[in-house]
């Protein structure tokens, strides 16, 4: 790679937060953090106990002109900015370099320190690059870990073959600092999606049926979110309006929290001005109680309670029949006759798009992070997606979505 090619221009004001664990590469680090200084790039460091054996924090501290991240239990850190915060702050994160054993736990998912808490916490993309022994590089633990945290889609930036600090030739050294930040920019290259504004729900709704008890569903939101994060990366404007859900809404997205489907309603009607792409990922209730109790319900001797609904507005529905209207794109989540009932959605609703998933399968289900699907266009072309982690399955949809909506432009 050469850096000359590249477009650095990329990386001007992204926040990068720079993990290094502990391995020797570590002292290549500090040039890491000159160099994405350089080119207009924010950087915090995380550094972990044994990455402070092969550098010291001063030295990361003096080169990144920041406060250097060591401890989760840090009173002091997490009054300054906790590691919340910090998940929230990074647009990527970068780990390098990243030991076998970094890997290992990461691939794992656990959260025992500063750095790995932070890789689960944060809904940032995230890039590792690998430094280690070529032997161990190679063993077989190190290559399924590799393929695990590929399939979820974490970047792998390396390693380079070469001669390596022990002495042994092979693959395995932490990549050229320049080709580091090289591949960082790439990440951000202007996307299929830049200049147009795209919105987004995601989530449950909640309808009350007294103060203390609701109606709701079982979506968890990480489709939503993730094609929010994917259409922030592919430079759209993007706004998540979203039910109540556990998860940290990308940084660059103008996030509406709502919390019932006539809320969720009102937010996106006041949304759709300039809207070039509306996707329907909230599994929105269909019904909410007539009329809410102002006092909690009380039980009653006749050991039944009836409760009568009325149907929700269908807010994808009313979108499609704007006569002035985005590009409009439903979720069809069934659990039979996944093609026969997306298809009969999509012409029901008027849509131009619908994305069909099947979420009685273990695998693919609300609260998974993994998912596969069918895109169903109105013209009657489809395009199919394999079971992967939600965030490749959204960047590919946005992807495929993107070069539909700009072929329909040109032809128009
Ligand atoms: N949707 C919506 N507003 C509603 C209900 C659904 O915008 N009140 C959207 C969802 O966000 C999704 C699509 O419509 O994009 C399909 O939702 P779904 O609940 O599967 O459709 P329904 O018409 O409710 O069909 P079903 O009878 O299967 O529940």
């Amino acid at each position: 790679m050469n850096s000359s090619t590249s477009n650095l221009q990329s990386l001007v004001s992204k926040r990068v937060l720079l993990g290094v664990t502990g391995g020797i590469a570590a002292y290549k680090a500090a040039e890491l953090v000159r160099r994405l200084i350089d080119v207009g790039a924010e950087v915090r460091v995380v550094m972990t106990a044994a990455a402070q054996e092969f550098i010291t924090p001063l030295t990361m501290q003096a080169v990144s002109a920041k406060p250097v991240h060591t401890s989760l239990l840090d009173t002091d850190a997490e009054a300054g900015m906790g590691h919340i915060e910090l998940a929230r702050w990074a647009d990527v994160i970068l780990v390098a370099p990243a030991t076998a054993n970094f890997l290992s736990q990461l691939a794992m998912g656990q959260a025992h320190d500063l750095l790995t808490t932070l890789c689960l916490a944060s809904i940032a993309p995230l890039a590792v690059a690998p430094a280690m022994n070529q032997a161990m590089w190679g063993n077989v633990a190190t290559q399924q870990n590799v393929a695990k945290l590929r399939e979820r889609g974490v970047h792998i930036f390396g390693p380079d073959a070469g001669q390596q600090a022990c002495g042994d030739i092979g693959m395995g050294r932490m990549l050229d600092v320049l080709d580091l930040r090289l591949a960082l920019a790439g990440l951000f290259e202007v996307g299929v999606l830049a200049g147009k504004k795209v919105l987004i729900t995601a989530g449950p709704t909640r309808e009350a049926i007294d103060p203390v008890r609701y109606l709701t569903n079982q979506s968890s939101g990480k489709m939503g979110y993730a094609i929010a994060q994917a259409a922030v990366d592919a430079g759209a404007t993007v706004v998540l309006v979203s039910g109540p859900v556990a998860l940290v809404a990308p940084q660059a997205a103008r996030t509406l929290a709502v919390i019932s489907a006539e809320d969720m309603r009102t937010a996106v009607m006041a949304e759709l001005t300039g809207t070039d792409l509306f996707i329907a990922a909230a599994a929105v209730a269909d019904y909410r109680p007539i009329s809410v109790s102002e006092s909690k319900l009380k039980k009653d001797a006749t050991k039944t309670l009836s409760l009568a609904l009325i149907e929700n507005p269908d807010i994808v529905a009313e979108v499609a029949a704007q006569p002035v209207r985005p590009y409009t794109v439903g979720f069809a989540a069934e659990t039979e006759n996944l093609l026969g009932y997306a298809q009969s959605k999509l012409e029901r609703k008027g849509l131009d798009a619908i994305v069909a998933n099947d979420v009685s399968s273990e695998l693919g289900g609300f609260n998974s992070d993994q998912n596969a699907a069918v895109l169903l266009y109105s013209d009657g072309a489809s395009q199919s997606f394999e079971m992967q982690s939600k965030s490749k399955l959204a960047r590919a949809l946005i992807i495929d979505l993107a070069s539909k909506i700009n072929s329909t432009c040109r032809n128009q």
